[in-house]
């Protein structure tokens, strides 16, 4: 309490997040059958598993709860309408799975299905197809008895009635989920996948928008790739990189008690490599992502283990700032991604996407900072190896690999810099094509919108005052262009940055649009309008000056 008050009178920084109350003030950590099992599941599967998260040390690193999938219940419900476990996979019910997860000292989790049915064809929570009334309340009663700590509540098989849009649906549902979870007498985390059945239409920002005020985490997209047990060796790194890709875009939505959900940590599984395995956690970590792992924990190797465990890298992620890493700089192979951390200090990360090894050298200018005395104190965690008073960051990143560090910069560094890349995405592109460079465009300095490719001309500056900065010249709008100039007090220079991703000019409060041919424009702003839509660096101070 005390360090807390005087962090906060002396530093602006204030507590952070721990008001009570405050649920999954940091992002959720646990187990979960889906990626590894689907419906191959049964009470000797998820206990084995809950024993090997105690046996293994997950659960001591904060991997804490263990939460069952699709398929744990029967097609139908009982004759009083209650759901009805499977009593083949769970002979003795799912209050007595729920103990026994309870008496290891761990959390229970299970899912269900705002629809009428859940993704597997199993009994939903939601409204009857055709119509008639959802079982939320009941559902959520039912779930309480048993000691469930944490919903995933899916989206398949939403009905929407005749002259209702989907997306009002949709939010009926999650809303009415929310308030029957707040009436049931037990905190329970409330997982949302609504988002995820909008990827790629221009309803997603506005159903991103709204899961905040219901949940503290929710999937934006695309589910991580299932291990196959047909084809158990064929590579899942292509999913590892689209849900990173895809989730680095949305920052502006998640703050301590609100997470993105880029969906599970799949490494130490079958088709992912120990280099692919750091670079999952890393990447997550720097994302302040939930880090649900769904393998089977016990075949993880020790490497594996000694990976998903790495205490130094779990901190990262558990960070109470919960703020999503930005991206400074961006090449064809590499991201290099920082963020602040709540004590001062500033994780760094850089993943190598190509197939050939990478040297990388990061001086303080890099990473935003801009005295010339500048010297920080760096960990590499995954090593733990220590330097004190270097210059620079520097490391060798084999193909698909991830170094991370944490830095403490010395006062000559001063408060690095608002920057990195600004970038829109295109939303439809096909699932072939999901890669960075496909998805992702980069703004250009003078004015145009192409492939990413680190160049100078693609680092920006937000100032403080809404100035968009790049070789030390200013964005202004110039009619319906927009043009760099020598920096000015003019509000054609400032751009106001909204949660629906807009760049808004202050004088004409008309939107920065980055069309599909590389145009960069000045047009009126629409609603969800893909080539409007940017994501922009965070500030590397605001968390703890604000919270
Ligand atoms: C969807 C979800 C997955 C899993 C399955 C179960 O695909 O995104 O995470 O829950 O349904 O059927």
């Amino acid at each position: 309490m005390l360090l807390q008050a005087l962090l906060w009178l002396g530093f602006g920084f204030a507590p952070v997040a721990s008001a009570a109350g405050v649920l999954a003030p940091t992002p959720p950590m646990g187990w979960n059958d889906w990626a590894h099992y689907q419906c191959r599941i049964d009470s000797n599967v998820i206990l084995g598993n809950a024993r090997a998260l105690v046996k293994t040390g997950l659960a001591a690193r904060g991997y804490d709860t263990v939460t069952i999938d699709d398929c744990w219940m029967r097609k139908q419900r009982d004759s009083n309408g209650n759901l009805q476990a499977n009593l083949h996979k769970f002979p003795q019910g799912m209050r007595a799975v729920a103990n026994s997860i309870h008496v290891l000292g761990l959390k229970f989790g299970i899912y269900e299905d705002a629809g009428y049915a859940t993704c597997g064809g199993f009994a939903g929570s939601g409204v009857p197809n055709g119509g008639g009334a959802a079982h939320f309340r009941a559902d959520a009663r039912l779930f309480a008895s048993w000691g469930v700590d944490y919903l995933k509540l899916d989206g398949c098989n939403v009905y929407t009635a005749k002259g209702e849009s989907a997306i009002a649906t949709y939010r009926a549902a999650y809303r009415a989920e929310s308030e029957a979870l707040k009436r049931v007498g037990r905190p329970i985390v409330f997982s949302e996948s609504a988002p995820a059945y909008f990827q790629g239409t221009p309803q997603w920002y506005d159903v991103l928008s709204w899961v905040r005020g219901y949940g503290q985490l929710w999937r934006e997209g695309s589910d991580i790739e299932i291990f196959d047990p047909q084809r158990p060796n064929r590579s899942r790194w292509a999913s590892v990189m689209w849900n990173y890709e895809y989730n680095l875009q949305l920052g502006r939505f998640q703050k301590p008690g609100n997470w993105n959900d880029s969906d599970f940590i799949i490494g130490g599984d079958r088709g992912m490599t120990l280099a692919e395995s750091r670079s999952q956690l890393a990447l997550w970590s720097m994302m302040s992502a939930p880090l649900i792992l769904s393998s089977n924990l016990n075949k993880l190797s020790a490497a594996s283990i000694r990976i998903l465990g790495n205490r130094a890298v779990i901190a990262v992620d558990q960070d109470p700032l919960g703020q999503m890493a930005t991206l400074l700089r961006r090449t064809p192979a590499e991201d290099v991604l920082m963020k602040p951390l709540s004590d001062g200090r500033y994780a760094v990360a850089v993943l190598n996407r190509s197939e050939h090894p990478l040297h990388v050298v990061l001086n303080p200018r890099a990473l935003g900072f801009s005295g010339a005395a500048c010297r920080f104190q760096s960990v590499a965690l995954w090593t733990g190896s220590r330097r004190a008073g270097a210059q620079e960051l520097a490391a060798h990143i084999g193909a698909h690999d991830t170094q991370i560090w944490t830095i403490r910069p010395t006062a000559a560094c001063g408060v690095p810099q608002r920057m990195g890349v600004i970038t829109r995405i295109r939303p439809n592109v096909a699932p072939h094509d999901r890669t960075a460079m496909a998805y992702t465009r980069c703004l250009s300095a003078p004015g145009s919108v192409g492939e990413c490719t680190g160049s100078g001309a693609q680092s920006w500056q937000v100032l403080p005052n809404g100035a968009l900065r790049s070789g030390g010249r200013c964005l202004a709008q110039v009619g319906h262009s927009a043009r760099l100039s020598a920096c000015v007090t003019s509000a054609l220079q400032r751009w106001r940055y909204t949660l629906l991703g807009n760049l808004i000019n202050q004088s004409t409060h008309q939107c920065l649009t980055g069309g599909a041919s590389g145009a960069l424009t000045v047009q009126a702003c629409g609603h969800n309008v893909a080539s409007q839509i940017w994501s922009v660096p965070a500030a590397m101070d605001a968390g703890r000056a604000s919270r």
